[in-house]
């Protein structure tokens, strides 16, 4: 016999006491309890959250279940747990299939911003995320190495095709231009190279769309922050403090632009010798963490000096599907959790200020609603 209606009413009043612990809205207001039905007292529903990388997806499932069973009349709770990325709300829609395009920076060269780039995108995919990697760093190109391409891509109905390896979709500036050429284009060659690139690429539907971007706050930057909707950016820094002024230059660029920035990854924070496990802090250990905190940034993890990062990335497969148990694999996954997490937030959080938001973030910026942060 089915159920009658207020008893599905009441489980969908049961299900909005659960609350997501970042947006502080209930799940039925922000449509993540779908397809609620009700048969011999099973109550099905499908938990619809905003990323599969979603770092509390067992602590909503559990308290979707209790609430549903607290029901009298209900049984049991059958839950189908998947995601869905939250699509963009920005009107240019230069990349029409991606739902979240997000700039991976640094203020310095050579901190790992293209370590970190492959391993969040292979982490994410694991999640079951549809990834795609832009290799946008034209003065050294270095996504086609680390993710053990060597091919060029095709062109199909004068779109490229990007690249797929270990389940991302990938294309670099490098696939089309020469090294030694690269090195002495100016802005407008290479704005014009960027855009191309933007609108030139069959991505196809993706979830997050990642950009390797060179370090600094060049052309590059601008460009892709005045042509292509960013969701925000994420700033990779050792902990050093010759890096840590690069980094305030760096946010202090893409707020100026009015890109989000999600927060800073410190990287190569400590070195664990593989032999004796002698713990050696050869950048120090911290520093960006107290930088991300006196710039009212999250903080989004650490990863160590581990030799089979370098070893993984030279050998074409990320240390996240080299070595996933390793120390800097499990820090790598811990992080691309904490990414989807902003990312979902700055796309789903309401135009009042949350209780734990840093709002000076972006303290002259309109929110996506156009309110005031
Ligand atoms: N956590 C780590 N442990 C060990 N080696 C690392 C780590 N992170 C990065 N590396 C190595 O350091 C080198 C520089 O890293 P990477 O190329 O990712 O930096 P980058 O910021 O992209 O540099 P560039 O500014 O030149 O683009 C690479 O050889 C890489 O394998
Ligand atoms: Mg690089």
């Amino acid at each position: 016999m089915d159920a009658l209606p207020d008893l599905v009413a009441a489980v969908r009043t049961a299900l909005s006491t659960v609350q997501d612990p970042d947006l502080h809205r209930d799940l039925v207001t922000l449509n993540m309890i779908r397809n609620l039905r009700i048969e011999a007292g099973v109550a099905r529903f499908d938990l619809v959250l905003t990323t599969g990388a979603c770092p509390v997806k067992q602590q909503l499932e559990d308290q979707c279940r209790s609430a549903a069973l607290s029901v009298s009349g209900v049984t049991r709770a059958e839950i189908a747990v998947s995601a869905e990325v939250p699509k963009g709300t920005d009107g240019k829609n230069v990349l029409p299939g991606v739902r979240k395009l997000i700039g991976i920076g640094s203020g310095k060269g050579g901190v790992g911003k293209s370590t970190v780039t492959v391993n969040l995108a292979l982490a994410l995919a694991k999640t079951g995320a549809r990834v795609g990697i832009l290799d946008a760093d034209i003065y050294g190109p270095s996504i086609p190495t680390m993710m053990g391409v060597n091919r060029q891509p095709q062109v199909v109905e004068r779109k490229l095709v990007p690249i797929e390896a270990h389940g991302i979709k990938l294309i670099s500036i490098g696939f089309l231009v020469e090294e030694r050429q690269a090195i002495v284009w100016r802005g407008p060659m290479l704005v014009g190279a960027l855009k191309q690139f933007l609108s030139d690429v069959a991505w196809g539907e993706l979830d997050y769309l990642l950009v390797d971007l060179p370090p600094g706050t060049g052309d590059v930057q601008l460009t892709l922050a005045q042509n292509a909707p960013l969701a925000g950016a994420v700033i990779v820094s050792t902990p050093q403090a010759v890096a840590l002024a690069d980094v305030r230059r760096s946010v202090s660029m893409f707020q100026k632009v009015g890109v989000k920035v999600f927060g800073i990854i410190e990287n190569m924070s400590e070195f664990v010798c593989p032999r004796c496990g002698h713990v050696e802090p050869i950048f120090g250990v911290g520093g960006a963490e107290r930088e991300a905190s006196v710039m009212h940034l999250p903080f989004l993890g650490r990863v160590p000096l581990e030799i089979g990062v370098r070893e993984a990335g030279d050998a074409g497969t990320p240390v996240v599907a080299a070595r996933p148990d390793s120390v800097s694999a499990r820090a790598f996954t811990a992080i691309a959790q904490r990414v989807a997490q902003r990312v979902s937030i700055a796309a789903l959080s309401s135009p009042e200020p949350m209780p734990n938001e840093q709002s000076s973030n972006e303290p002259t910026q309109p929110t996506e609603t156009g309110m005031p942060a």
